[in-house]
């Protein structure tokens, strides 16, 4: 199979993952932080290493602001459901994944209100457009870091200076970005960092977590390991979030994921950049193709089309039957899509990895120009 949608999960992952995996099942199937004795202790350090890891990658504060969640969507939802009370109004991006679009519509079951900033039209002035939309009792920017189905980027340090400026939470859908663009959450000054650690991290699906330092209100609540007399959960990072038994195996598997980026995040974002533009040139030529980008943003590495009288699920469709794997439709993001002008059919999403190679888009293109005859 040539898999092209690395922008849901990355896959295949690292030989050094798989290692680390198999030799954590071996190794660490012991439940931290519960027992004295050495595997417990063992497993404990093995798991602070990884969050050292972690902040020490996306420049955080400490490995103790560093909180492993099941995924990027359970980070948000921390986030999210920690801080924000009734009569509270955030702006948001006009690219919004479901796992912020959907808290927020519960949340205004309760009176939280957002706005999205209209920043489409103008993405050199983005943090202009964000500050429009700020009201009297606006608390927050809620933003993702790139969108999901278009790639374009949004800008952090501008996001943040308004942030600063307002006195407003700055919460940071890092789904796509992480591992593919340098964050620094302290130079960014984010609040809370959502990370999907399986996609750009090429860590074990069933992964991600949540950077902060702000104390959002737990979302569960339950045994921590220690301070087993308090009736109440604690105020500490990470055990205020972490509640039940971790995943040590899996953890080990997201410090190996941090481990085979980090020398060479500017080499992947590169080659994925350069196979972008290989496919992006190929698609100009065809005029059956339509592809979606927005004027002026900087991208990662994800590119939708169209292919003119076909569906998007039935490209798909076609392009499974010679071997490839993409996703279309709307990706979990309608926003994005409607933002688009794609709300009606979806697109198809390409979306390569550091694996894919020249040869794979190469017969991509060749697939694709079948496809579209
Ligand atoms: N959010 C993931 C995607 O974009 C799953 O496909």
């Amino acid at each position: 199979m040539i898999y092209l949608d690395n922008a849901a999960t990355t896959s295949p992952k690292p030989q050094s993952v798989i290692n680390s995996v198999s030799n954590a099942m071996r190794k660490y199937s012991i439940n931290s932080g519960r027992g004295g004795y050495k595997t417990a202790r063992d497993t404990e350090e093995m798991i602070y290493s990884v969050r050292d890891t972690v902040a020490t990658f996306l420049d955080a504060e400490s490995a103790e602001n560093v909180v492993f969640t099941q995924n990027c969507t359970t980070a948000l939802n921390i986030a999210l459901f920690g801080l924000l009370k009734s009569g509270d109004h955030v702006v948001i991006s006009p690219f919004e994944h479901n796992a912020v679009l959907r808290p927020l519509n519960q949340l205004a079951q309760i009176g939280v209100e957002y706005t999205i900033a209209d920043c489409v039209a103008d993405m050199d002035n983005c943090k202009k457009a964000f500050e429009r939309c700020i009201r009297k009792n606006t608390v927050a920017v809620v933003c993702t870091h790139a969108s999901n189905v278009c790639g374009a980027v949004l800008p952090l340090s501008e996001l943040s200076d308004l942030c600063r400026e307002y006195g407003l939470h700055f919460i940071v859908d890092g789904a796509q970005t992480a591992g593919i663009l340098p964050i620094s959450v302290q130079k960014s000054k984010i609040d809370c960092l959502a990370v999907a650690t399986h996609k750009g991290l090429y860590a074990p699906t069933g992964t991600g977590l949540l950077v902060t330092d702000s104390t959002p209100n737990p979302l569960i609540y339950g045994g921590t390991g220690g301070d087993s007399m308090s009736p109440t959960q604690p105020k500490e990072i990470p055990e205020r979030y972490e509640s039940g038994t971790l995943n040590p195996v899996m953890i080990a598997g997201i410090g190996a994921g941090v481990k085979f980026v980090s020398p060479m995040q500017e080499r992947i974002y590169k080659h994925e950049m350069r196979l972008l533009k290989i496919v992006e040139n190929e698609f100009k030529k065809n005029s059956s193709i339509k592809t979606y980008t927005i004027p002026n943003a900087k991208i990662v590495p994800v590119l939708s089309f169209n292919v003119e009288d076909k569906t998007s699920s039935e490209v798909a469709m076609l392009l499974d039957r010679y071997g490839i794997a993409v996703r279309a439709g709307l990706h979990c993001a309608p926003l994005a899509h409607k933002t688009l002008g794609t709300l009606d059919r979806g697109t198809v999403r390409f979306a390569p990895s550091v694996f894919t190679t020249d040869s794979e888009i190469e017969y991509f293109l060749k697939c694709i120009s079948k496809i579209s005859k």
